[in-house]
């Protein structure tokens, strides 16, 4: 099969196109004829090598978690799905060395997903990690009908996602972007626009039910600063920091911090399948590549300013 492939951590220097063995479908996985890829940060970073201690040192290496496509074969004892169905799904590229920039990818059937009515092969890539998310991070804050929500990095990836969904639920948000992003901000639902720099955060008057911080590194202080007493902020990098610190926000300040990470739950898949059929939740896919071009989709994500999804399709 062709491939979009490593030989070794890094940016395009170290991949190339070509071929490489098929997979198949071991017990419990399903073979899936990839038509379209994600790139999500998480796709970049452990190309370059950030978790090479968990990654390890065994190439080649293909990456890519997101994908969608067609069921090329099933393995012994899959019985949700079968073979021409159109399917998207996301599976880690942590342990698994064959990912999703490729022909072909095995994956197990608890990652797969049956692609609803309506929605294209490019869509339905883009949702997994992004739009699960951002939904986890929402649920955590417990937004809801007329809260004020703000989202942090509001036209990335996760950002807009979080935007539209918040909009679902009800919520009134505010949306942080680069000036040159704010009409989009607002086309994906953010009833007010304001600018990320720390001034701009600083001298904001509004505080907040709930900050969903889809660019993630806002400093814990300013989120104090930003909230409510009783607010959330959660964020998709957020380490903990010293436990302490957590509590006393908490107990002195009464406000919770937490993180906004990806889940597979069902009912997750199924809230975002039902904002897409409902028209609310409407992926923003702004670049598109080939296959053989995956490696300037890589240099948009890394280097350059990329708004929504970038997807690479596979013939
Ligand atoms: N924990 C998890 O499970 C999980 C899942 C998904 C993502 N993540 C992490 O979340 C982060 C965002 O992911 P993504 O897919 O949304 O990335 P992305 O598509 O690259 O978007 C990044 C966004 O951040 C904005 N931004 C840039 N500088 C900013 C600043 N100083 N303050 C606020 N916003 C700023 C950008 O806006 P402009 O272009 O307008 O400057 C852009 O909209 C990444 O670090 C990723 O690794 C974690």
């Amino acid at each position: 099969m062709k491939a979009y492939y490593s030989k070794a951590y890094g940016n395009s220097e170290a991949s190339l196109l070509g071929e490489l063995p098929d997979p198949f479908a071991g017990p419990g996985q399903i073979l899936v004829e990839i038509k379209a890829v994600t790139i999500n940060p998480v796709d970049w970073k452990i190309k370059q090598g950030a978790a090479r201690l968990i990654t390890g040192f065994r190439f080649p290496r293909i990456f890519g978690a997101d994908f969608a496509g067609i069921v090329r074969e099933t393995g012994h004892g899959v019985t949700s799905f079968s073979q021409g169905q159109q399917v998207y799904g996301s599976q880690s590229i942590l342990f698994d060395r064959r990912g999703s920039l490729a022909e072909l990818r095995a994956v197990d059937e608890a990652n797969v997903r049956l692609i609803p009515e309506g929605m294209s092969f490019n869509e339905a890539a883009s949702l997994p990690i992004a739009a699960l998310t951002a939904l986890n991070g929402l649920r955590k804050c417990g937004v809801g009908k007329g809260m004020k929500v703000l989202v942090n990095g509001g036209t990335g990836g996760v950002g807009h996602f979080a935007i539209q969904i918040a909009r679902a639920r009800g919520a009134v948000v505010t949306a942080t972007c680069s000036e040159a992003n704010s009409e989009l901000a607002r086309s994906f639902g953010a009833d007010e626009i304001m600018g990320y720099s720390r001034e701009e955060l600083a001298n904001c008057n509004t505080r907040f039910d709930a900050i969903m911080d889809a660019y993630g590194k806002m400093s814990l202080r300013l989120a104090r600063h930003l909230l409510k007493r009783g607010g959330t902020y959660a964020s998709t990098l957020f380490i903990p920091p010293p436990y302490l610190s957590i509590l006393i926000t908490r107990l002195i300040y009464g406000r919770r911090f937490t993180s906004a990470n990806m889940r597979k739950r069902p009912e997750d898949w199924q809230e975002l399948e039902n904002l897409f059929a409902e028209g609310k939740l409407n992926p923003f896919i702004e670049n598109i590549f080939p296959l053989e071009n995956a490696a300037d989709a890589f240099e948009l994500a890394v280097n350059g300013k990329p708004r929504g999804k970038i997807i690479v399709s596979v013939p």
